[in-house]
């Protein structure tokens, strides 16, 4: 996986990628990085590159043409079509299945913007993708792109260790994890669910499963609908709603 990124804060994107799992990705190839300073293309000689709004109002807009080179450099570098993905609270928010599926890419251009946001001529031009990493604003679309690239990082060929546990986890099956747990046996006058200690490996897939459901149901109930469950789970899932 190649990534290139257009921001006018290249080193907060080095510093954050160079990091625990995907800084280890890096240095084994697994995943590229290059970023690319908007600032470097704005033409002139003090380096600017926003300007006033036309039609007034607060802030300022980077302008389209600094963002236009920024990207056409990637595109050189890229030397085929690719997904060019613009962070912006205006969007789909971001999931595991869009993590999936971009995971599938061999490049991924993220765009960054800063101020009010961009000139929309060169977003129109330019950009394929609009992702929002949720129902908030932030200051840029660094953090946003990081985000997107990390969950998109651990779903690709050997980056994680265990293959497996990108199987297992939260929101594979619509469902979220079960609870984990470790050394020693107790804690706090807290005991280790019994079933875990047993080395019954069907009774402990059991259980988990079961954790699982109800977990999901008490915590993101919404995410239950798009699960499917077994007539028994669905039982479980009547008696706790009853319950309640
Ligand atoms: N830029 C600012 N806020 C953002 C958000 N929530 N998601 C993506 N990009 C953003």
């Amino acid at each position: 996986m190649n990534y290139y990124v257009l921001t006018l804060f290249p080193e907060m994107i080095e510093e954050g990628m160079h990091t625990s799992i995907t800084g280890r990705a890096m240095e084994h190839g697994q995943i590229q990085l290059k970023t690319i300073n908007i600032r470097d293309y704005s033409g002139n000689k003090h380096n600017k590159v926003d300007d006033y709004p036309y039609g007034g109002g607060a802030g300022m807009v980077m302008q389209a043409e600094p963002v236009f080179c920024a990207c056409q450099a990637a595109m050189q570098e890229i030397q085929k079509p690719a997904r060019v993905i613009y962070m912006t609270p205006q969007a789909k928010v971001f999931t595991q299945d869009m993590a999936e599926e971009l995971s599938k890419e061999e490049n991924l251009v993220f765009l960054c913007g800063h101020y009010e946001g961009i000139d929309e001529r060169v977003l129109e031009e330019v950009v394929t993708d609009y992702l929002s990493i949720g129902d908030y604003v932030l200051t840029g679309g660094e953090l946003p792109a990081m985000v997107v690239m990390d969950a998109v990082s651990r779903l690709v060929p050997g980056v994680l260790n265990n293959e497996i546990s990108a199987e297992t986890e939260s929101f594979s099956e619509n469902l979220l994890e079960h609870p984990h747990y470790s050394r020693p046996p107790v804690w706090h006058e807290k005991e280790v669910p019994e079933v875990l200690l047993s080395g019954h490996h069907k009774n402990i897939e059991g259980w988990r499963r079961e954790q699982s459901v109800l977990r999901t149901l008490q915590r993101r109930p919404e995410l239950l609908e798009k699960a499917s469950l077994s007539q028994k789970e669905e039982e479980l899932v009547k008696k706790y709603l009853q319950s309640e």
